[in-house]
Parts: structure tokens; sequence; C-alpha cells
């Protein structure tokens, strides 16, 4: 593995997975709507990879952006210079769930290209995606229906990854479409915020299209625990499970790091396969 694009790459979850892909070696294409406003990708600090304080994924709406310039800015960085938490990220650091530590890890003096691109459009995922060996997408919108943009993006990623000739697709998905109970998924219980559900409607959707897929696309959708994400350092630790929601131990959050390093351990060396699986924290 070399070379990782990226969609959504300046988001909370994608600044982390840029971070960490770059720091083991990977050449990633950071996707955005505009790099003007994602500069920041090309040197991560403590500070850049940090959520703002303002709105969330899951309470409330963001204003749109205009997209996609059709020629795309291209910037590089060397991985020389992103530290986290005062230290280098490195895949040594994995570990929680028996992977070697860097296994299978080509460095190949990684760095960030950023791009403008629109992950809802096949053509422009074709464009920056292809030779690439793999996909990431977290990209968000909350400002139009949830099912609009998941599955105009799932259907996009499809089509786009397909022409592009990428063979493998993780995508972030959602701990409320897991099941809570045979057969009932956490948006269908008893009490479950209709807002919400509403949102995970549409992240069941992007599955359904994903499944129907005759591609032959690789792909996998990984679900942290339905709780909101933080900050925390990245222990480089995490448990995958299958399509139940996993096991509580304790914690209240899972930090957006070791999202990061489950998603690019996945693109990286797959172990999962056009699957819905959950992933969560090691701690308690
Ligand atoms: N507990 C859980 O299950 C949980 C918790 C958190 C997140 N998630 C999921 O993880 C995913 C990522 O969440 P996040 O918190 O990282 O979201 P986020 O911070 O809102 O980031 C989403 C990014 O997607 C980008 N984007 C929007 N439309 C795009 C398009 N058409 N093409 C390319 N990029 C586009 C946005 O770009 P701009 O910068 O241009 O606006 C933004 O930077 C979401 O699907 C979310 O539902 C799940």
């Amino acid at each position: 593995m070399s070379k990782i694009v990226i969609f959504g790459a300046g988001g909370r979850a994608g600044r982390h997975a840029v971070a960490e892909a770059v720091a083991r070696g990977h050449h990633v294409t950071a996707v955005v709507r505009d790099p003007a406003r994602h500069q920041h990708l090309l040197s991560p600090t403590p500070a850049t990879l940090a959520t703002p304080a303002g709105p969330t994924p899951a309470t409330l709406a963001t204003p749109g952006d205009p997209t996609s310039p059709a020629t795309p800015a291209t910037q590089d960085v060397t991985p020389a210079s992103l530290a986290v938490d005062g230290r280098r990220l490195g895949g040594g650091e994995r570990g929680g769930h028996g992977r070697p530590a860097g296994g299978g890890i080509a460095s190949a003096g990684g760095g960030v290209t950023l791009v403008a691109g629109d992950v809802t459009d096949a053509g422009s995922v074709a464009a920056v995606a292809v030779g690439h060996d793999a996909a990431i997408s977290v990209a968000a919108r909350l400002d139009v229906p949830s099912a609009e943009f998941y599955v105009a993006a799932a259907r996009a990623l499809v089509e786009g990854l397909a022409r592009a000739a990428v063979g493998r697709l993780v995508l972030a998905g959602i701990g409320t479409t897991l099941e809570a109970a045979p057969g009932v998924m956490v948006h269908d219980t008893p009490g479950f915020p209709e807002e919400a559900r509403a949102f995970s409607l549409g992240h069941a959707a992007e599955l359904e299209v994903l499944r129907d897929a005759s591609t032959g696309l690789d792909w996998v959708v990984l679900a942290p625990p339905p709780v909101f994400l933080d900050d925390a350092p990245r222990t480089g630790r995490y448990r995958l499970g299958g399509g139940q929601v996993l096991p509580s131990s304790g914690e209240a959050t899972f930090p957006y790091a070791d999202f990061a390093v489950a998603l690019v351990d996945e693109a990286q060396t797959p172990t999962r396969h056009r699957t819905l699986v959950a992933v969560a924290g090691l701690q308690g």
C-alpha cells in the first residue's frame, strides 16, 4: 500500500486519518471541497487536529459550501513535519487486535496532496482516485437530508472507484446502525430521538447501496460506538466486532484518533469485506 485517497479529509475523522496515514509513510490525496479552507492538512498539529468548538455532526446543521473548483489545487508535505500530542504517530503503536505492529506498511516517503473534489460526483471521484491503492470516505453533510447525501456519495464512490480501478473502500459509518439486539438497529430502539434516527437512516441507506453494488468493490463500513467521538489522545488500540454494538468496556466515548487508526488499518491491510463492522476502544 502506498497511495490512499481520503474523501472528507478536512473533517474531524478526516484530519486524523490523513495524519495517521502519512505518519505511516503512505502518500495521501486529501479530497476536500475547498482546499483554501483546509491548508492545515498540509501541516497537522495538535491544534489543527482538534475538533473546533461549535456544531457536532449529530446535533446541528452546518452551512453548505461552494464546491469543486475544476482544477485541483495541490501541495505536498513530508511526514517529517508531522507530530501529534508531542510525538510522532506510527503504526507500531497499534496492537489491540493482534495485528503486527507496522506489518505490511510500504513506506512511500509519504506526504499529502490536497485536492478539490466532490464525493457525490462519480466523475470527480474517478478523477481524484485514479492511481491509488485504496480509498477512505469520512465525508458528511448536515445541511442536506442524510439519505440524500450518503446515498449519492455511496453511488458515486461505487461508480467512480470502478472507473479509477481502485478496489478497496473504507467508510466511516455510524454506531446507531449497529444491532442493539438481534434484528434491532440502535436507531429502532424505543425512545431513540427522531432527528438522530433520520440521520442514521441515511447511513443505513448508504449500506444498502454498497450491498447492492455489482462492481466488485471491496468495501467495509466501520461503525464507532453510538456515542460522540472526541479528541482524546491516540492509543492506537481498538476492537473490531461484527454488526452488533460491541459490549461496553466502560468508555463514554471513542477518540477520533483511534477511529483513524482503524480506518487506515482497513485500507492498508483489509481484514473485513463487504460488511458493516463495529469498532470501539479497549479501555475499561
Ligand atoms: N458515534 C458514531 O457512530 C460517529 C461519531 C462521529 C462521526 N461519525 C460518522 O463519521 C463520519 C465523519 O464524521 P466527522 O465527525 O468527521 O464529520 P465532519 O467533521 O462534519 O467532516 C465531514 C467532512 O466531509 C466533507 N464533505 C462534505 N461534503 C463533501 C463532498 N461532497 N465531497 C467531499 N467532502 C465533503 C466536509 O467538507 P467541508 O470541510 O468542505 O465542509 C467535512 O470536512 C460521518 O459519516 C459521521 O456520521 C460516526
